[in-house]
């Protein structure tokens, strides 16, 4: 059976690792083998990689960032996505490239050409068959997150995250076939089911020949 691969995005506290946990769960419940991963940190390179970038005292060069999550990719997609993907796995990622194109492309406004470039490298040209944007504005957002607890990137203010928000719809209309783009302020179940059925649809008698 051919793989697939499914990525969520969405900014902080948008609400998409509980969609992305619901949609693993709904896939296992139809009988198909589902790997659950994570970036940053989907491996145990990409841990220690995590630990850096989200530390909230490190004080990290855009470009630097950067490459970093990169460097988090490339092991990630290779140990782990690939690997998956051969054996006929649905592989569910939170987060993969978009958030990198919209974090430090957009919102730390890096070169996009060039972050799109160090893409290519860390993904070896693996795409996504369907990425699901979970949207949601700045102010529900901001009703759901305790400052305190902010992380490094949680702390970096609200023009950065309009800048990352708008990067995400930027990419949904440039890629519309790609990006499902669904209402992050509907409740948890709602939200759950639309995105359930979308994907049936959307990757009913999808082939991915070779991973
Ligand atoms: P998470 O909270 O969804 O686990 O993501 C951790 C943080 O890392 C979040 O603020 C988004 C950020 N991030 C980037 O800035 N660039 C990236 O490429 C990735 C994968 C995450």
């Amino acid at each position: 059976m051919a793989g697939l691969f499914i990525t969520f995005e969405g900014i902080d506290r948008s609400g998409k690792t509980t969609q992305a946990e619901r949609l693993a769960e709904r896939l296992r419940a139809a009988g198909r083998s589902v790997v659950f991963t994570r970036e940053p940190g989907g491996t145990g390179l990409g841990r220690k990689v995590r630990g850096l970038l989200l530390e909230r005292r490190s004080e990290v060069d855009p470009s630097a960032e950067m490459l970093l999550f990169a460097a988090d990719r490339a092991q990630h997609v290779n140990t782990v996505i690939r690997p998956a993907l051969l054996q006929g796995k649905v592989v569910v990622s939170d987060r993969f490239f978009d958030s990198t194109v919209v974090y430090q492309g957009h919102g730390r406004g890096l070169d996009l050409d060039r972050v799109q470039a160090v893409q290519e490298v860390a993904t070896g040209g693996l795409r996504p068959d369907l990425t699901v944007l979970i949207d949601v504005d700045l102010e529900t957002v901001k009703q759901r997150w305790i400052p305190e607890d902010a992380d490094r990137l949680e702390a970096a203010g609200d023009a950065f995250f309009d800048r990352v928000r708008k990067g995400y719809q930027w990419i949904w209309q440039a890629e519309p076939e790609r990006v499902l783009r669904v209402d992050g302020r509907l409740p948890v179940e709602d939200l759950a089911c639309r995105i359930y059925s979308e994907v049936r649809e959307r990757l009913a008698g999808a082939v991915r020949p070779n991973g």
